[in-house]
């Protein structure tokens, strides 16, 4: 895997239950370095994507690869290779952020170096009167800080995220977007799923709209020029409409 094209690769990916697929031969490429964004409605498949990616679904036809990785081949080499920030983040409630970053790096066999923890909780922005607090008392946007920091902290290539921004306020969505800036200019590939339309055109470099297990229109904004949102909206709409 030296320097493979793409950070994340579903070709022809096809995730059926019973008889009607979920996933109708996908294909999506994300590059490192890139922000993708995966839209669509309820059902359309998005989660099962994640899953295909992390290696807890297995495609019935098509190849899904991580970092040049194919994930069905070694979903262990594949894993290590992504981090996961789901909806509702599972850290430990009793554990402070230190620790609970600590604990999981341990657990996955690579422990901090020092200063590591501290230059991750750093990177997020997430305030240091907080970091020897117990996640018990912590916002969803907070916890969602210390589930990055994690991931920054195992500088893993790839990030997935699922419905990062619900339930967050304007300030925490508008700092979560700079810190996926500062992935991005690591080199790291986030791909995210989201409901947000608005959202993913401010942040994303390519939006994806997924229908009934296909991707059936992307776009890419084009350096300063962003997406424009009336005609996503239009489509988006259209999508759901046709869902
Ligand atoms: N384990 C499963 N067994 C049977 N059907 C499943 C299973 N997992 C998902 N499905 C079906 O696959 C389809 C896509 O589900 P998926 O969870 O990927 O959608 P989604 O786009 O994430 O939806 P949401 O926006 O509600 O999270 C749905 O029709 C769902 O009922
Ligand atoms: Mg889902």
């Amino acid at each position: 895997m030296n320097h493979p094209t793409f950070a994340l690769e579903a070709a022809g990916v096809t995730v059926a239950y019973r008889s009607s697929p979920v996933l109708d031969e996908l294909r999506i490429r994300v590059r490192p370095g890139e922000i993708y964004a995966l839209l669509g409605g309820n059902g359309a498949g998005k989660s099962t994507t994640l899953n295909t990616f992390l290696g807890f679904t297995r495609p019935s036809a098509g190849t899904v690869r991580v970092c040049g990785i194919d994930v069905a081949a070694d979903p262990r080499a594949a894993r290590a290779q992504l981090a996961y920030v789901p909806e509702n983040v599972a850290l430990y409630e009793h554990l402070d952020a230190h620790e609970n970053i600590e604990y999981f790096l341990r657990l996955a066999g690579t422990p901090p170096t020092p200063g590591a923890i501290e230059t991750a909780l750093d990177a997020v922005r997430l305030e240091r009167a907080a970091w020897r607090r117990r996640l018990g008392g912590y916002s969803k946007g907070m916890r969602q800080k210390v589930a990055i920091a994690l991931a920054l902290a195992r500088a893993v290539p790839v990030l997935l995220l699922d419905e990062p921004t619900s339930g967050l306020d304007p300030q925490a969505s508008s700092e979560f977007n700079a810190l996926l800036h500062t992935l991005r200019a690591r080199g790291t590939a986030v791909f995210m799923v989201t409901h947000d339309l608005l959202g993913a055109a401010e942040v994303a470099d390519r939006i994806g709209f997924l229908e009934r297990g296909r991707i059936v229109h992307e776009c890419a904004a084009h350096g300063a020029e962003r997406f424009d949102v009336r005609d996503l909206y239009r489509r988006y709409a259209g999508t759901r409409e046709a869902a």
